[in-house]
């Protein structure tokens, strides 16, 4: 018994693949190569890394065939080639770029009539349409990385379908209580989730509170009146108050947003300001049942992004394991520019701390 079938990776992958086309629709070219920032890569970069990482699993992996462009692949490797210099590679541009995002699409799906995809199949990548899954799941990601770019983008206004993911509004006070003891944190092994979610293991914790909501704007800007904390990115003084210029616009703050774009030392600040302290990871995974609000921002949480006990790398070693380590924090939730196919409750994503282009809020705990 399969428990994925053919037709619905093909329609889900038609369904990826319109929402990256959606998001470029109105740029020329010239936008879509401009570099706006050098933490960000151009768009056309990110739109021929995700065909050639699609080429390079579900074609020349899964089918054996050969690469279209020889190698070419080398100036999409994301940990060979810096964000900072993406903008000059000799990568495929313009139409040259369309076209192989088209050609490498038509081989997926022609390799993938012919390939086994039961949940009974050897091949880990193969089994439960894993493969498949990791490559939907690249795409969407780097859906949001390029919505972080297009944030600098003047004028720029979001697919409708996106734009109403944006969340209105969220307050309140209150805290829930979680109780000390054992919880389960990370994926089984069943379907589809990174290496870095795995294995499932078991977490003691102490008895904790949490806020039910995240951050709002209107605690934020008390925050930066009385603790004199720098603002949100994008945000500028008008007035008395502040306008948010992401896309180039100027749009008043609304207190009753969760804040984002804040960096982890920003979110620290606010919660010891506010008599709290950020969450472990562990305890957001433990208390997300509970939690409202989840998925206006990514939120912040306490933890380094560690291996979990009995980690090993799968499929490729690139993903997690070179970002290991005390460098990065881990951000738990998602962000209404994240796919809901990507935001699972075992999702870890990590950013340095002094980052604020990924679209990152606030929730703040406390011991019991
Ligand atoms: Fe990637």
């Amino acid at each position: 018994m399969s428990s994925v079938s053919k037709a619905a990776i093909a329609e889900a992958l038609s369904e990826a693949r319109a929402r990256t086309l959606a998001l470029v629709e109105p740029l020329d070219d010239e936008q879509l190569n401009r570099v706006y920032s050098p933490i960000l890569s151009p768009l056309a970069w990110d739109l021929g890394h995700i065909a050639n990482f699609e080429e390079l699993w579900l074609v020349r992996t899964i089918g054996g065939r050969e690469p279209l462009h020889g190698d070419l692949g080398r100036f999409y490797d994301a940990i060979e080639n810096p964000r900072k210099i993406r903008g000059e590679l000799p990568i495929l541009r313009d139409a040259e770029l369309r076209a192989y995002m088209a050609d490498v699409r038509e081989r997926s799906l022609d390799v993938l009539e012919g390939v086994e995809i039961s949940a009974e199949v050897e091949d880990p990548l193969l089994r439960d349409g894993f493969v498949y899954e990791m490559l939907l799941a690249h795409e969407l990601q780097h859906n949001e990385t390029m919505l972080q770019l297009l944030q600098l983008v003047e004028g720029y206004e979001l697919p409708p379908e996106i734009e109403a993911e944006r969340s209105s509004g969220s307050d309140g006070e209150e805290m829930v209580a979680i109780e000390a003891g054992e919880y389960e944190i990370g994926a089984s092994n069943r379907g589809f989730a990174y290496d870095n979610e795995r294995p499932l293991h078991t977490v003691a914790l102490a008895a904790f509170e949490v806020d039910r909501t995240p951050v709002t704007n209107g605690a934020y800007i008390a925050y930066m009146k009385e603790a004199g904390a720098e603002p949100p990115l994008y945000w500028r003084r008008e007035g008395d108050g502040w306008i948010d210029t992401a896309r180039g616009r100027r749009d008043p703050i609304d207190p009753t947003q969760p804040v984002v774009h804040v960096s982890w030392e920003q979110a620290d600040g606010f919660a010891r300001w506010a008599g709290k302290r950020l969450p472990s990871e562990f305890e957001w995974e433990a208390a997300r049942p509970h939690l409202n609000g989840v998925g206006h921002g990514w939120e912040w949480t306490s933890s380094d992004f560690l291996a979990y006990p009995g980690f090993a790398a799968f499929p490729y070693r690139e993903y997690s394991e070179p970002f290991f380590g005390d460098e990065y924090k881990v951000l738990r939730g998602s962000a209404w520019a994240t796919h809901p196919r990507v935001a699972r409750p075992t999702f870890r994503n990590w950013d340095l701390p002094r980052r604020r282009q990924i679209f990152s809020g606030i929730r703040c705990a406390r011991d019991a």
